[in-house]
């Protein structure tokens, strides 16, 4: 097992992450405030895992009570959101329940959510089950659901009082979501790590094959790099929106197709590529870099051509961005490989060239 820290003075957590951690009540039991907690699960891990959770808890003398939700992004929603709330209280869980999420990013931001909100805040814990989750949403404390017109726009920053990723559950995981995983961890190659980056290049093809030693180093080093982000920032007011990198563009291309249709990564690996595209009109990077990016993202089994939703509708989901300022949209753009910035000053008319050259090939 190796253990990363989130330094956030009183509010620090651990990081564990290793095979069979899913076994390690001793891990969980020092995190709770009581012998009870509710396990936010969904219908798909729900029966893989939630069972030898649950028992290890018990067999620690924790009482536990599972909740079920449906399983998929479209469901990260309020109606799904109240189903918890429901449970909590049909249940009366109360203020020292801890919430755990067992699932990958959507159960981790509705969970978090939930937990940020019941009785006005109860401990949580992330269990995560997907490499996203693992490598990026269950670190850094962003909690929160969907609205139609926007991904991820309403929710809190409540962290988490402890990660627990049991790396062997990726061994269940569809090969689509492995590599929805991968889009983030070549995230932050290409924004503060070009050692990683080039680590990444060299071993995509051990990273598809599952080779248990190279996810290992993936999953740690994309920890260390986002602890080390959120601690120096963590409610992004400067420094963390490096880490949506690519999601601007992204998150436009989930919710113009309708939730759920291109995963998150997906998103992201398309959205990078024409973030890759306007640091190139921007003048930062050559056409050879963006070939590059381009290449490991499709080594990963990711798209790397945005859907054609039409410029008006894509400029449209991106002007309600967490990034906007003043009515004014910020990209975060590539330096060169290995760093990036966020721009404020992107000239509307580059930023139109990117998008009608891809949705004329998308
Ligand atoms: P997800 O939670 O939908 O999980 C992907 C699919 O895999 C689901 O069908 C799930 O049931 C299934 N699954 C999960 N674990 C499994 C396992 N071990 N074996 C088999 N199937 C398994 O998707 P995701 O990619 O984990 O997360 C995406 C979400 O995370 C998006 O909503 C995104 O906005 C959010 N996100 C949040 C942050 C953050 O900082 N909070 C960061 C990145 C992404
Ligand atoms: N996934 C972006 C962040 O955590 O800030």
């Amino acid at each position: 097992m190796q253990t990363l820290t989130v330094e956030l003075g009183e509010r620090r957590y651990p990081i564990h992450i290793g095979a069979g951690l899913l076994d390690r009540a001793d891990l969980i039991r020092p995190h709770l405030a009581q012998k009870r907690v509710a396990i936010v699960t969904n219908t798909t891990v729900g029966p893989l895992y939630l069972g030898r959770l649950t028992s290890a808890l018990k067999n620690a003398g924790v009482e536990v009570l599972p909740i079920v939700l449906p399983d998929g992004e479209i469901y990260k929603n309020w109606e799904t959101l109240n189903l918890i709330f429901d449970a909590l209280l049909t249940h009366r869980a109360e203020r020292k329940t801890t919430l755990i999420a067992l699932g990958g990013g959507v159960i981790g931001d509705l969970t978090g959510f939930a937990a940020a909100s019941y009785q006005r805040g109860v401990p949580f814990i992330q269990v995560p089950t997907t490499l996203l989750a693992q490598v990026d949403s269950s670190v850094g404390g962003k909690t929160g659901i969907n609205h139609p017109l926007g991904k991820n726009m309403i929710g809190a920053f409540y962290q988490p009082r402890l990660v627990l990723a049991d790396t062997t559950t990726l061994d269940t995981l569809p090969e689509r979501e492995l590599s929805a995983g991968l889009a983030e961890v070549i995230k932050y190659g290409l924004i503060r790590d070009r050692p990683f980056l080039d680590w990444l290049e060299a071993n995509m093809d051990r990273l598809i094959a599952r080779d248990t030693a190279a996810l290992a180093y993936a999953i740690r080093h994309s920890c260390e790099n986002k602890a080390e982000v959120v601690a120096a920032d963590e409610r992004e007011s400067g420094s963390r929106a490096l880490l949506n990198l690519g999601h601007t563009f992204g998150h436009a291309i989930e919710a113009g197709m309708g939730y759920g249709v291109w995963l998150h990564g997906e998103g992201v690996a398309a959205g990078t590529m024409l973030a890759a595209d306007l640091s190139r009109r921007m003048g930062n990077i050559s056409q050879a870099d963006v070939d590059r990016v381009a290449r490991l993202f499709k080594r990963a089994g990711l798209p790397t051509v945005a859907p054609n939703l039409g410029v008006e509708a894509y400029l449209n989901y991106m002007a309600v961005d967490k990034k906007v300022e003043a009515g004014r949209m910020r990209f975060v753009l590539l330096r060169t490989l290995g760093e990036c910035y966020v721009a404020a000053d992107v000239p509307a008319e580059l930023l139109r060239q990117t998008l009608s050259e891809a949705v004329a090939r998308g």
